[in-house]
């Protein structure tokens, strides 16, 4: 009976997925399905200028942004991003040696698909795979198609919101309906994790996760006895590029390097204190009223707005966020510096 419900579910999902009619094809091969479209982007940038909190995705969108952080991550400003793909690199052999059979890869926020490439690279001389591609910028899914155009796997791309109820859900049992026989595995990388709600995707992820399918999650971390941003989180994100990647979200509603100022902040978290926040705010010099989409908004000299927030964890709270949402850690991998950690992790 439960085999049948299950075959069910992803058959209507995967005919409703199908069926959307803002669907195309890209390069005569890949399935792109969008979920978001620049007015659901628009309406949420306003909705974060009255509430003076933006959301991470909304740095992502357009060409330029994009190019902006894939330039960020090869920069000398940021060093984390080329720290923790060298560290995939150096485990990927033992997550091929753990992970058996064919799988869906199903990347949630893939960036450029470059730790996408180091994983299937690998498992790919030994099994088959299919890539599912989840990004809220249609512009970093186009990079990652480029970057990854010559690896040998079908791919389909999700221009959509992981956090958004249902649709990681969707995909899910969508790539299973695609490929039957095959587990899921999710990769969850870039400590994208600490810039969203962990309640919001790891219920997500509960219903989403059947058992046997695995999700790789990477995180920024530090031992419980080390001082104040000892991974130097104020400088990385304090740099010109990064600011740069500011200005030009604000930009988009008129505000510019004239009416204020962007700075990092790093605290310890209010109620949880085995997890310490970065936190970027923008500062107006002085009132302004900001015009966007239809709206006028006004913000008194002083105001702040919270332009991104990210989270550096211990590694017993890693364990223990994990476990306390019913994953079962398979495997935790260290590096040198003990600053990144990468864990994988079934569903209870
Ligand atoms: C820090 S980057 C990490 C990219 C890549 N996974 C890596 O490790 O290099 C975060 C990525 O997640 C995407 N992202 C952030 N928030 C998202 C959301 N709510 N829904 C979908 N994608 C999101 C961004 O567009 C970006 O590509």
């Amino acid at each position: 009976m439960e085999n049948v419900l299950t075959k069910l579910e992803h058959e209507i999902t995967a005919d409703i997925l199908l069926n959307r009619p803002e669907n195309e094809i890209v390069d005569n091969t890949v399935l792109v399905h969008n979920y978001l479209n620049s007015k659901d982007l628009n309406r949420q940038f306003l909705c974060g200028l009255e509430n003076r909190r933006l959301d991470v995705k909304l740095f992502y969108q357009g060409e330029q942004q994009a190019q902006n952080w894939i330039n960020l991550c090869h920069s000398e400003e940021y060093c984390h991003y080329r720290n923790f793909l060298k560290f995939l690199k150096s485990i990927v052999l033992q997550l091929d040696e753990i992970i058996q059979g064919d799988i869906n890869l199903i990347s949630l926020g893939i960036g450029d698909g470059e730790k996408e490439k180091v994983i299937l690279e690998q498992f790919l001389l030994n099994r088959q795979a299919g890539l599912f591609m989840v990004d809220a910028s249609v512009d970093l899914i186009r990079s990652s198609l480029k970057n990854l155009a010559q690896l040998g796997v079908a791919k389909e791309a999700f221009v959509a919101d992981i956090v958004q109820h249902n649709v990681i859900k969707d995909i899910g049992c969508y790539a299973k309906k695609s490929n039957r026989d095959r587990i899921n595995l999710y990769t969850f990388m870039g400590s994208t994790i600490g810039n969203v709600s962990q309640s919001a995707i790891f219920n997500i992820l509960r219903e989403t996760m059947k058992p046997g399918d695995y999700i790789l999650i990477e995180f920024h971390v530090r031992s419980s006895d080390e001082n104040y941003d000892s991974l130097g989180m104020v400088k990385e994100y304090g740099g010109d590029i990064n600011r740069g990647i500011y200005f030009t979200l604000l930009e988009k509603s008129g505000i510019t390097e004239d009416d204020g100022d962007v700075s990092v902040e790093y605290m310890r978290h209010h109620t949880l204190p085995f997890i310490d926040v970065i936190e970027i705010y923008f500062s107006f010099y002085k009132s302004k009223i900001v015009r966007f989409f239809g709206e006028e908004l006004y913000f008194a000299g002083g105001e702040k707005i919270l332009m991104e927030s990210s989270c550096v964890y211990t590694i017993e709270s890693v364990i223990h966020l994990l476990e306390s949402y019913g994953m079962k850690v398979v495997k935790t991998f260290q590096d040198n510096s003990n600053h990144y950690l990468t864990t994988l992790c079934q569903m209870n």
